[in-house]
């Protein structure tokens, strides 16, 4: 058995034994646990002390990692070797948020000049649009963007938008992502053309939802101002000849490279409307904050390494105790969004069943991620995590210092987010129930106990932000961009690709042929039937 088997089946042996005792348990035995899995990184307070690994198994974990070469993968990724194999790409957002004068390589080519100019490019226009020096083409100052553009080329940007938008921007941001019509038409709803500027991001630029969006878009802007209003257009892409053959001008297209990853993209020029609109300074804090995160993880030992253990306690909860979801829940309505966005990261990256080199993963791998903000969430699907047959860990996440509103209101939200946590872990025993119920007629009390009973033992992981800001943003995401990393790593898979999003996008070129009235297609007779009835 080699290094790594071995260390898989240790795990398999530390997770046997927890799940033989209580997390709450471990706080007596392990007297300096809440320090020893607290951990502080880039302005993120991270708090593993609730999850249901010992102090000795945390080794144990840490073992897998070492046997799995984190380590040396991790040099790798940030040296700029090709890390996504299947598509022959290097992985260096990175290098995106890197002060400037750093000196990445891409394949060996340098890259930190190309995208200081980029990011140059950024800063003058965003600062010139705000100015009200970049117009409209009627001499209007532009109050409000359209961003346009679907997975990796929307989830960042609305989640940044979301979470650090001003009360009363200079700016509004609106998101149309959906092919769904209704989408863009309620977003078109109430803006004045001559004020608004259509943000087009597709990597591609060959995305069906998103040049639907994008003509659907410029029809409505020429049906008040005219093909003069071509120059209210901008176009994001790693294919910038496809956006100017769309008709936007060549001077308003922002690049940028095949080695950065859709979901990875929210730090290059695809943060472009999130740059204007809160003004390239709080971009350039978010920047700043992930690469705090980034310096943070390439030189912490992987003991001390938030993105490292993060990943750890996720995989001791999914591989060794075999859980299949994670829910996520900000006690912040202004990161409502990160579960979304959090899908896409880790289910579309590490939402594989083949290893790197195309051999079957022998042990499941991204586990379904699902949440809402707190305490909303509280009273929607809490009661499935308190009482429900699975257990199912949680990340929550929680901001020390409100940035408006009431701060008594702050305090409640800080309660509910500690309190969860306390009654996920801790429950409430059968015995305590019944001790309450006394006095109640005993058939009444063995009715009723049971129900009123909280199993507890129930993991969770809590990160604290001292405020919302650009920078601890950053830091988030980044932190769990590297998460992410190292569980590819652990599972040996491509985390870099995304070819089960494929069959569905083709298929639907077929369909649509057809339900526009083309021949009929080979199909099941489920599939064809449904064609039937929803062809127009
Ligand atoms: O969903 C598949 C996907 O390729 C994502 O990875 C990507 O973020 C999204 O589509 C949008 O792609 P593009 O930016 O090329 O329009």
């Amino acid at each position: 058995m080699n290094d790594r088997d071995a260390a898989w089946t240790a795990l398999s042996k530390a997770a046997s034994a927890a799940g033989d005792r209580r997390i709450a348990g471990l706080f007596d035995a392990e007297p300096d646990r809440v320090a020893r899995l607290g951990l502080t990184a880039a302005g993120l307070e991270i708090d593993l002390s609730k999850q249901p690994w010992s102090l000795a198994d945390l080794d144990v974990m840490l073992d897998l990692a070492r046997a799995s070469g984190v380590e040396a993968a991790r040099t790798r990724l940030f040296g700029g070797e090709v890390v996504n194999a299947s598509e022959g790409r290097p992985a260096l957002h990175m290098a995106l948020r890197a002060p400037d004068g750093s000196d990445f390589h891409a394949n060996g080519q340098p890259i930190s000049r190309e995208v200081e100019t980029v990011r140059n490019a950024m800063r003058a226009f965003a600062d010139v649009v705000r100015a009200g020096v970049r117009r409209g083409c009627t001499g209007k100052p532009f109050r409000s963007i359209v961003h346009i553009g679907i997975g990796g080329s929307d989830l960042g940007p609305r989640f940044v938008w979301e979470a650090l938008k001003p009360l009363a921007p200079q700016i509004e941001l609106r998101f149309a992502a959906n092919v769904d019509p209704a989408e863009l038409a309620q977003v078109l709803t109430g803006l004045d053309p001559a004020e608004t500027m259509v943000v087009t991001v597709s990597k591609t630029f060959t995305t069906l939802e998103t040049l639907t969006n994008a003509e659907a878009a410029r029809a409505w802007l020429r049906a008040s101002l005219g093909t003069a209003s071509d120059s209210h257009l901008v176009a994001v892409s790693a294919a910038p000849d496809k956006a100017q053959a769309f008709g936007v001008p060549a001077d308003q297209v922002f690049g940028f490279w095949d080695w950065v990853g859709g979901r990875y993209s929210i730090w290059s020029s695809v943060g472009l409307s999130c740059a204007v609109a809160l003004g390239y300074d709080v971009f350039a804090r978010f920047l700043a904050g992930a690469a705090a995160m980034d310096e943070h993880f390439r030189t912490a030992p992987l003991e001390a390494n938030a993105p490292v253990r993060l990943a750890l306690a996720h995989v001791f909860n999914r591989n060794g105790l075999g859980r299949p979801l994670r829910a996520v829940v900000p006690y912040a309505q202004r990161l409502r969004l990160f579960a979304a966005f959090l899908q896409q990261l880790e289910m579309e990256s590490n939402g594989k069943r083949v290893t790197a080199d195309g051999q079957p993963v022998p042990r499941p791998t991204a586990a379904s991620v699902f949440g809402d903000a707190g305490t909303n969430g509280q009273h929607a699907f809490f009661q499935l995590l308190h009482q429900g047959t699975d257990i199912i860990p949680l990340d929550i996440l929680a901001v020390r210092t409100g940035s408006e509103g009431d701060p008594a209101a702050q305090t409640k939200l800080l309660a509910n987010a500690i309190a969860q946590a306390e009654a996920l872990m801790v429950g409430r025993s059968e015995a305590d129930v019944r001790a309450e119920l006394a006095g109640r007629p005993a058939a009444e009390v063995d009715a009723l106990a049971p129900q009123r009973t909280f199993p507890g033992d129930r993991p969770s992981s809590f990160i604290v932000l001292e405020r919302l800001d650009g920078e601890r943003l950053g830091a988030l995401i980044a932190l769990y961009e590297h998460k992410v990393f190292v569980e590819g790593v652990l599972w040996g898979i491509n985390s870099y690709d995304q070819w089960g999003v494929e069959l569905g996008k083709s298929l639907a070129t077929r369909v649509l042929a057809e339900l526009e009235g083309g021949p009929a297609g080979a199909h099941d007779p489920s599939t064809a039937a449904l064609i039937r009835r929803l062809t127009p």
